[in-house]
């Protein structure tokens, strides 16, 4: 299903730096440090694969990833909401983010990841006011499922579906996953695959 190896195809501080968009893409956007990159190396079982960093702002550019066999892309994303970056460099990546999600044809669909713990939040609800503008679907991922015990998970749902559910572009379901304990990841897995075929 998710031919390995993956390989890293290019690191984008602009979106002229992007390749061509022949290829189906899916990309990863959530608030820094929500675990975007723990999940792509997760999902292709590489766990060098894309940087990970228990410091926010890890990830600064649009990072490529594909399989060496090709036939999609996955799109790691800078995270938003890092309170202390220094503006310029905030600027920069949100700018890079929303130029990409509003602009890209071949944007299949864009994984929001969000914090177990915490739910969504005011900057989560901005990049889906923006998708739902550009028409890009879009799916809402639960990270760090492994931090909370069960009784609280089914809130965090219950609260993030009620934040969804009237998006034109949102997918309804939520994906509960965590990196760590492998959670949510084979879910995740068969969706993006019908999604590169489909
Ligand atoms: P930026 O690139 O800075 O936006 O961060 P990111 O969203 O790519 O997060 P990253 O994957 O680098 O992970 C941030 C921190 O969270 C790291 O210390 C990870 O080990 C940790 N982490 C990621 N996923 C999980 C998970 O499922 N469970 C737990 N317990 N920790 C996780
Ligand atoms: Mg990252």
């Amino acid at each position: 299903l998710f031919a390995r190896p993956w390989v890293f195809l290019k690191g984008c501080v602009r979106v002229s730096d992007l390749p061509l968009d022949d290829v189906v893409e899916i990309a990863f956007a959530g608030r820094s440090n929500v675990g975007k990159s723990s999940l792509i190396n997760a999902l292709v079982g590489q766990s060098g694969l894309a940087r990970t960093s228990n410091t926010p702002g890890r990830t600064q550019e649009l990072n490529l990833f594909a399989p060496e066999a090709g036939g999609i892309r996955i799109v790691d994303m800078p995270g938003y909401g890092f309170a202390k970056a220094p503006k310029p460099a905030v600027e920069k990546w949100n700018r890079l983010i929303h130029q990409f999600l509003r602009g890209r044809p071949n944007l299949r669909r864009v994984y929001v990841l969000v914090d177990a713990r915490h739910g969504p939040k005011p900057n989560d609800a901005t990049v889906m006011n923006e998708l739902d503008r550009a028409a890009v679907s879009y799916q809402v991922v639960l990270t760090k499922a492994d931090k909370l015990i069960e009784k609280d998970l089914a809130g965090v749902v219950a609260a993030t579906a009620k934040f969804i559910a009237k998006r034109p572009a949102a997918h309804p379901e939520i994906i509960l996953t965590s990196s760590e304990k492998g959670h949510g990841i084979d879910a995740l897995r068969t969706e993006i695959a019908r999604l590169r075929d489909g």
